[in-house]
Parts: structure tokens; sequence; C-alpha cells
């Protein structure tokens, strides 16, 4: 059996890059697989959190999931801390995890910087954490952006040394799902570093609730070069911002970026920017619209999260126990 697990953090606003990266794949996919759609709040506490405002970012996860077009219904959608195998796995699991194999990921280097020394214990084991949201509900697939496919690698390691060990093969290894035209969204503001939640500037990202009009003006503050677009893929790659928008451009409108440099071959950027953000506010101003509607009634999303924890809790309490007898826990 198929079934897909994927999560994003409540931390700050969603951008393009979780909606073309991930999201978007999501609503695809929900179609042919069984999907477990989760707002990872526990992930969220490894960078400091003001409660009333993770409270609030969890809702709009929540809430951007489902204006994007997940159906709470048919799948099952929640917040990691509802059900507490996420923890209770993540510490089986990290008796498994040698630290050289943690001490390989990028994704902790970057974000603990200098001072290693100071980066809390959760930073670090982030990625245990990540494999046993996977390996909790035994998903074979997990559609996600670029950035976390060493942290996927790390995920089918952990389940294999698990069944080595245990001589079994209870856990199935997840292949990563890295799918679409915009696999890795720049930032605006530098063709050469991802767009992310933590960018100080917020030029740097477009964010899955601005208007029209700000969506307006950070495409044209975008960052360019001052040559026309060129017309060969080839070309483009030279030129990473060029390279960025065009990628957006065709994953917005459904093209092939080869489709999208042909379209554009020549053109100005002054001329292909009215044409992204065109393409841009056409296809997140209904989403935005319908996220404030479903955020004017909190009480409906918390409903909708507990209703999708208990069915998650109804398959994570199942495999904890086969995993506890597996592992010679004595349990009630
Ligand atoms: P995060 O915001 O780190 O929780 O990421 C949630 C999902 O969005 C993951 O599947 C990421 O791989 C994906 N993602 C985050 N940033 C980007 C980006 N700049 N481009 C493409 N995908 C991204
Ligand atoms: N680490 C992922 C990110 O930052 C979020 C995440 C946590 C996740 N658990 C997951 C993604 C399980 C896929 C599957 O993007």
């Amino acid at each position: 059996m198929n079934r897909i697990f994927s999560g994003m953090q409540p931390t700050r606003q969603l951008h393009l890059g979780n909606y073309l990266g991930a999201l978007r794949n999501w609503v695809a996919l929900q179609n042919e697989y069984e999907c477990i759609f989760c707002v990872v709040d526990l992930h969220a506490l490894t960078i400091a959190q003001e409660p009333e405002v993770l409270r609030n970012n969890i809702r709009e996860v929540a809430a951007a999931y489902i204006a994007a077009g997940i159906d709470p219904d048919k799948n099952i959608l929640f917040n990691q801390s509802f059900v507490s195998g996420h923890a209770e796995l993540g510490w089986i699991l990290s008796c498994h995890t040698p630290l050289g194999w943690l001490n390989r990921m990028t994704q902790f280097k970057e974000k603990a910087g200098k001072h290693r020394d100071m980066a809390n214990l959760g930073l670090y084991s982030y990625p245990v954490l990540m494999a046993a949201d996977i390996l909790l509900y035994k998903a074979t697939h997990v559609p996600v952006g670029e950035d976390q496919k060493q942290h996927l690698e790390l995920a089918r390691d952990i389940a294999g040394a698990f069944n080595r060990h245990y001589d079994t093969e209870f856990f199935p290894l997840p292949e990563p799902q890295i799918l679409g035209e915009a696999t890795r969204v720049m930032s605006l503001r530098d063709g050469t570093k991802k767009m992310s939640k933590s960018d100080e500037s917020e030029y740097s990202r477009i964010n899955m609730t601005d208007d029209a009009d700000t969506i307006a003006q950070k495409i044209r503050k975008a960052k360019t070069d001052p040559e026309p677009l060129p017309d060969t893929l080839e070309d483009l790659e030279k030129r990473p911002e060029a390279d960025n928008l065009v990628t957006i451009y065709a994953a917005l409108s459904g093209e092939t970026r080869e489709q999208a440099i042909q379209r554009f071959a020549g053109a100005q950027f002054s001329q292909f920017k009215t044409a992204l953000l065109d393409a841009a506010v056409a296809h997140l101003a209904p989403i935005t619209q319908r996220m404030n509607e479903l955020l004017a009634d909190k009480a409906e999303i918390d409903r909708l999260l507990r209703k999708g924890g208990e069915r998650a809790e109804a398959i994570a309490s199942r495999h904890l126990a086969e995993v506890k007898d597996i592992i010679g826990l004595l349990r009630p």
C-alpha cells in the first residue's frame, strides 16, 4: 500500500517556495495516495517561539493547506503534537542513529551557524524526529522541496538500521517525491540563496498571505541583471536571478522552463515581470482569500485539526505498539 506523509513547520508565514516546492504537489497527489499532512509544531520549537504566535501559526498553516486545495475529509490533516507517538518513536529511533550521520546534516550546520555549542539539542536531532514522523505511519512516499533530500536519505538510513538490527522489514524505506519545475525557489533578492521564512528581508519572498499590491511591489523590486532574457536554458542557467524568475513563472503557469524561455526570449525584464506578477496574483489571490475566510473561524480549524489528529492517532498507536513489541518493551 502507498501512503504519503509530509509536513511544514508553523514558523512564520508560508511562502511561494513552500507552495511551489511542496504544497501544490500535495494537492495533486491527494487523489492518488492515502495522505497524511501534518503541521509539524514540535519541529517549530527548535527555534524560539512566542506561545500565542505559535498557536496562530499552527492554525495559519492548516488554513493554507486547506485553502490550497487539501481536502481535510479525504486526507488526514493534523498537528504533530496531538499525537505523542512522534516524540516517543523519535526517542527510540535516536537510539539507532549514529552521531556521525547527524554530523553530516547541512541544514543543522547552516542553522546553528558559528555558535554550534549554543545550538539546542532539538535542532541537532531534528532529522530524527522527522524520520519518526514518516515512519510512525509507515509512509512510503514523502513529497518535499529539494532542501529536504538529505533529511529523507537519513530517514531511509534510520529505517534500514532499525530493520537490520531487529531482523525485520517493519519500516518501508520512504521515497522522496521532489516534483515540478520549482523544487528550489530562490530569494528574490539573491538568486543564489534559497527563498526562506528566516530571511530578514520581506522583499526576498512572496508570502501566501501577501495581497496583490505587495506581490506586485516585490516582483517589481526583484533583483535582475541588465540583459534581456536569453533564448536557451543553457544561457538562462548562467544567470541565477533570471533563472529563478523564469522558473517561478513556468511553475505558476504550468509550463516547462523551456517553454517559458521560448515565450520570453529577448524580452526586457519590465515586460516579463508584468507577466510574472499577473501569474502570481492570479494564482495566489483565491488561495489567500480562502485562507482569510478560514482563519475567521478559529474554532472550526481547531475542530478539523482535532478530528484529523484522532485519525492519525489511531494509526500511530497501532504502529507504536508493534514497535514496542519488536524491541522488547512491555506495554500495558
Ligand atoms: P519548511 O518551511 O522548512 O517547513 O518547509 C516546508 C516544505 O517546503 C518542505 O517540503 C520544503 O522542502 C519546502 N520548501 C521550503 N522552502 C523552499 C524553497 N525555497 N523552494 C522549494 N521548496 C521549499
Ligand atoms: N523538515 C521539514 C522542512 O523543514 C518539515 C518536516 C518535518 C517534514 N517532518 C517531516 C517533511 C516529515 C516531510 C516529512 O521542510
